[in-house]
This record gives structure tokens, C-alpha cells and sequence, in this order.
């Protein structure tokens, strides 16, 4: 990679659920990040806990303590893995309102805003379904809603894994060979932009 200072990435899956695939999809490239160097965060969504996103919640009582964790975490890290199901051909709700709730924070505490916080740093995104198109449908509006909205830099590699029930090995490795190199040419897209971007901007 472009420097010798390991790169952060955040791993978010969408599902935060028991068994989820999604999560398993994602440490798998997680794993991968981390035997080419990289230093990863996991951040588990239902954790956060966020409340659904409404605007009088929001201006009743502030920010939750989830959307400032997650503009701190942000600003911390050079990249993010997101592995997201899709739920009727959408992300879930849990991904956008997170996202949601980070849009809405404001640069505070030394602190950039939340779109600041995104602004400029690579993704690389997967979906895992025991389905047939592998969560596939909803990745283009994951990508329009991070590089419009988050201005983030939507690598294009990308993994939707069908029949995520039945992928896995039991170490957790993908079955599927071709599918594996298409993730590990995923992590190193995002590793190389990460450690790109972020060098870049210190240079200003
Ligand atoms: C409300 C809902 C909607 C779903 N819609 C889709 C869908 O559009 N396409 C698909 O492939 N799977 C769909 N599924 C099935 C999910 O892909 C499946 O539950 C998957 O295991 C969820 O990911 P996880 O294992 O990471 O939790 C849906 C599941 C739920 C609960």
C-alpha cells in the first residue's frame, strides 16, 4: 500500500443479527484487510442504539449518543467494508438510519461534521442473501446514497453472494474461489484508496 501507516477501516454489516451472513460476508474481507495490513473496527449497528430518525425526536432531544459514536468513528477511520442485505430490494432500515442519524450531526468538538467525516473516503460494498441475486438489487442504491450523499468514493469492485446459507466453509472461508478473488480484489481497492486519500489530504 501507498504508505507504511496501516489504514483504518470501518467494517458495518446491516444486518446486526444472530447468524447473519452478511456479518460473516464481512469478516471475511475484514480478515483479509487486516493479513494486508489494515487496522479494523467493527462497529455493530444495533449497539449504537440508534431511534428511528424523526425530526422532532431529533430536535426534542439532540443527537443520541449513537450518531455522535459514529461521527467520532468516522473521523477516526480512513475507509469503510459495509456488507448489507437487502430488504425488498432496499437496503435495511437499520443501515439508512444510522447513515441517517450521521448525516444530521454537526462539525462539533474538533470534530467534522458527519458528511465531513465521510467525505473523500473509499467503500467497498457486499451483500450476502440465500437468495439467487445475492442482495445484488440493492447495491446501486447503497452506491448513490454514499458517493451523493456521503461523498464517499464507492469502489467498483463489488460482491452480492447468492446462496449465502450454503457459501461458507466451516472456518468461515467462501466455497467459491471466483467469488473469493472478487472479494479480495475488493479489500485491496479499498485499502489502496484509503491509504491514497488519506495521504492525500494530509498533504492538503
Ligand atoms: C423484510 C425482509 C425483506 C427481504 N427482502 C429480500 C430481498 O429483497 N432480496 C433478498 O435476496 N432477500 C431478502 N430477504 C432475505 C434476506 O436476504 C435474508 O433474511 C438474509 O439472511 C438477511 O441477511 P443476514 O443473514 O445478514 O441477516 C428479506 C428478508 C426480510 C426480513
Amino acid at each position: 500500500m501507498s504508505s507504511q501507516v496501516p489504514v483504518k477501516l470501518l467494517a458495518i454489516s446491516g444486518s446486526a443479527r444472530d447468524g447473519s451472513h452478511n456479518q460473516q460476508l464481512l469478516a471475511l474481507a475484514a480478515r483479509k484487510a487486516e493479513a494486508l495490513g489494515a487496522q479494523v473496527t467493527h462497529v455493530n449497528l444495533r449497539s449504537l442504539d440508534l431511534p428511528v430518525f424523526d425530526a422532532d425526536h431529533h430536535a426534542a432531544q439532540g443527537h443520541p449518543p449513537g450518531a455522535l459514536k459514529l461521527r467520532e468513528l468516522f473521523a477516526a477511520h480512513d475507509g469503510l467494508l459495509l456488507s448489507s442485505p437487502e430488504y425488498n430490494a432496499l437496503p435495511t432500515p437499520m443501515f439508512v438510519n444510522a447513515f441517517d442519524w450521521l448525516s444530521v450531526m454537526p462539525a462539533a468538538d474538533g470534530l467534522p461534521g458527519g458528511t465531513g467525516a465521510t467525505a473523500g473516503k473509499p467503500a467497498g460494498l457486499m451483500a450476502a442473501s440465500p437468495g439467487a441475486l445475492g442482495g445484488l438489487r440493492a447495491l446501486p442504491i447503497v452506491r448513490t446514497f454514499l458517493s451523493t450523499n456521503f461523498a464517499m468514493v464507492v469502489v467498483p469492485e463489488q460482491l452480492g453472494l447468492p446462496a449465502a446459507d450454503k457459501a461458507f466453509d466451516a472456518e468461515g472461508a467462501l466455497l467459491k474461489p471466483e467469488l473469493d478473488a472478487v472479494l479480495g480484489k475488493l479489500v485491496v481497492s479499498v485499502m489502496r484508496q484509503a491509504a491514497w486519500l488519506r495521504d492525500a489530504r494530509a498533504a492538503g
